[in-house]
């Protein structure tokens, strides 16, 4: 990452990592579906005086930028709201740069696993749409034909209380799934290894962090 880096932030959110990036970066850009998330990223801007960042209000599924436009095309915690993510990474890889990298970090489980993690996902967010499991993941930067691709891996460490004050589950929801992890705990059916703290209820988002490049296109004749 260098002043010379151009780079676009995908479901930005409250710009916690668009501002994070701008430190470093020439320029960032973050997109938005929801105005009240771009206001949240515009005072956190200018909070901590950063000027090289400018917000745009708009569906990821066609990205408001000509081709080629950035150097590193980024998107964390988000992939899980989009209904075609296919979609959404044709789209980041058609304005990233050739020899440019996409980022991309989010909620991923073993497949075994995912369709018990989005059923509790759903109760406790109802804006989420679908993690994927890792393998489909994986399928995305290959299906669009990105090159050199490296997977990481971390746990995201929450109290379910504290997740449940933020996210606003529907009424009677939050029980059902006190009730989901309680029957978890030494089973891991939802993949989040649910398990008592003290009184509390913890649990670990399992995130997968896939970085790749975009190859330079090849022309005929
Ligand atoms: C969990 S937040 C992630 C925010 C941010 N990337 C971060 O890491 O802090 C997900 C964001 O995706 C946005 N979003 C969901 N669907 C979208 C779409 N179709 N187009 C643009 N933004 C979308 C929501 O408005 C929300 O701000």
């Amino acid at each position: 990452m260098s002043r010379k880096d151009e780079v676009l932030d995908v479901a930005c959110g409250s710009g916690i990592v668009a501002c994070a990036f701008a430190e470093d970066a020439g320029h960032v850009t973050g997109i938005d579906i929801t105005p009240a998330m771009l206001e949240m990223s515009e005072a956190l801007a200018s909070q901590r005086g950063l000027v090289n960042l400018s917000w745009h209000q708009g569906d990821i599924e066609s990205l408001p930028f000509p081709d080629n436009s950035f150097s590193l095309v980024i998107s964390r915690y988000a992939f899980h709201h989009f209904p075609r993510p296919d979609v959404v990474m044709a789209e980041m890889v058609r304005v990233c740069r050739p020899k440019g990298r996409i980022l991309i970090a989010d909620a991923a489980l073993p497949a075994d696993k995912v369709d018990a993690y989005n059923c509790f996902e759903k109760l406790l967010d109802p804006s989420h749409h679908r993690a994927l499991s890792i393998d489909e993941l994986q399928d995305l930067p290959a299906n669009a034909g990105l090159l050199n691709v490296q997977l990481a891996f971390y746990k995201m460490e929450m109290d379910l209380e504290q997740q449940i004050s933020v996210m606003f589950p529907n009424p009677g929801d939050d029980e059902k799934i006190r009730r989901l992890f309680r029957e978890d705990f030494g089973v891991d059916r939802l993949g989040v290894g649910a398990h008592l703290r003290g009184d509390r209820i913890h649990f670990a988002y399992p995130i997968t962090v896939l970085i790749a490049e975009k190859g330079i296109a090849k022309h005929s004749n």
